[in-house]
């Protein structure tokens, strides 16, 4: 048996990936773009595993997508590839609507194709993961319930308007040819291997470097934090029962605003690895520009994952940040790894006029 993953090498993808040889043998084809946003380095650990089969490619090419489902004629596709970052959609659209849209429109065909010469249990078995976002739903305000799977798409970023199109073309493949598709809509992971662009890690990697915190705004929107490991189980069980053609959102019942996700980054930190001055890291926080069209706040209702499949978080955030911020005090080299030419280009533009 054997699954197709594409995404791999980013950071929930390499996430997934490794807790799935935690578990099982069963063979993963990983196809990565490799992007700014892939890193081999993720997956060092399965130097060697032979069930492990890394592919650099693009989910857009159908001819290389195609190829590798006829030759591997995986049980499942877990469609995690994609451009994820708000900030760099509001810079340049592009490779958003590329990846995002046209690239998923691309596997599905692909996928439909190869899905048609499958018969009996092999093709009633099948499955088509589509991972995807909150930020689909919009914005809430202050009062608003948390955002059920019936909560109407009112995307407000290039990003967010991207993988809105990609849940449609999903729902459509199931709807319009049958294709057995599940859909996930998550909030906002933070853990290891996430990259230094967003605000966790970002944070935690600035704080060291002496470096300013920069503060969207007031810092007061609020985000519903998840352990990565959290949605790759959720991921896993929806996977394994849930139902065909439908969504299932993702969420750690963690909602927090920023300003208090930055506190907790340094008060951490000050336990861990106290400044040579004494002082503590939140005198690094500025605030700074906000981001254009900011959603002010996300929530998430996971009843029905929780009730249907029996699906919860493991961690609280007190324990996942925890672990995520020792898991970058513990990893300096793999900061430094990323840390590239163009990574230091990004930072640069995004923050200049902050
Ligand atoms: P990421 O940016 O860290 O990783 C994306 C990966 O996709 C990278 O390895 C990149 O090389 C690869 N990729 C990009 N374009 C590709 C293409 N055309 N073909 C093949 N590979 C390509 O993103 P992430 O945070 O790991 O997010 C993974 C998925 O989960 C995305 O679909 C994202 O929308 C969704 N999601 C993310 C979060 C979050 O908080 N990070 C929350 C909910 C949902
Ligand atoms: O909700 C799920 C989404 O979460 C995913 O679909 C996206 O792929 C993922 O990137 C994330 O989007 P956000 O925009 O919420 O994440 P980000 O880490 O970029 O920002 C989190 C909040 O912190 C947001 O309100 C903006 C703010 N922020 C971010 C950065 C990078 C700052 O205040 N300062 C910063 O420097």
């Amino acid at each position: 048996m054997t699954l197709l993953v594409t995404g791999g090498a980013g950071f929930i993808g390499s996430n997934f990936v490794l807790d799935w040889f935690a578990a099982s043998d069963e063979t993963v084809v990983n196809l990565d773009k490799l992007t700014y946003a892939g890193n081999v380095h993720n997956l060092i650990s399965l130097k060697g595993n032979q069930h492990h089969i890394f592919v650099q490619g693009d989910i857009g090419d159908a001819a290389l997508v195609g190829s590798l489902l006829a030759q591997h004629r995986p049980r499942a596709v877990l469609n995690f590839a994609a451009e994820s970052h708000v900030d760099r959609s509001i810079l340049g659209p592009g490779e958003f609507i590329q990846t995002n849209i046209v690239g998923t429109f691309q596997l599905l065909e692909q996928v439909r194709t190869y899905w048609g010469t499958l018969t009996g249990d092999e093709k009633s078995a099948f499955r088509l993961l589509h991972v995807s976002t909150d930020e689909v739903y919009g914005s809430l305000g202050a009062r608003d319930p948390a955002f059920t799977e019936n909560h109407r798409y009112e995307p407000n970023s290039p990003y967010s308007a991207s993988k809105a199109a990609s849940d449609h073309l999903v729902r459509a493949y199931h709807h319009t040819y049958g294709l057995p598709v599940l859909t996930t809509n998550c909030s906002n992971n933070y853990g290891p291997m996430h990259f230094p662009e967003k605000l966790i890690p970002l944070m935690i990697v600035n704080a060291q470097a002496g470096k300013s915190l920069p503060v969207y705004g007031d810092g007061q929107q609020i985000r519903d934090w998840l352990y990565v490991k959290d949605h790759c189980s959720a991921i896993r069980a929806v996977l394994a029962t849930g139902r065909v053609g439908e969504t299932y959102n993702v969420g750690g019942w963690n909602e927090k605003p920023n300003l208090e996700i930055v506190h907790s980054v340094c008060d951490l930190l000050d336990e861990l690895k106290p400044r040579a001055n004494g002082h503590s890291y939140r005198q690094q926080i500025t605030y700074v520009t906000d981001r254009p069209g900011h959603d002010r706040r996300y929530a998430i209702d996971a009843r029905k994952i929780e009730q249907e499949i029996g699906w919860k978080p493991a961690e609280t955030f007190e324990t996942g940040i925890r672990k995520t911020v020792q898991w970058y005090l513990d990893n300096p080299d793999w900061v430094t790894q990323v840390q590239s030419g163009a990574y230091r280009d990004w930072v640069a533009m995004q923050y200049a006029q902050a």
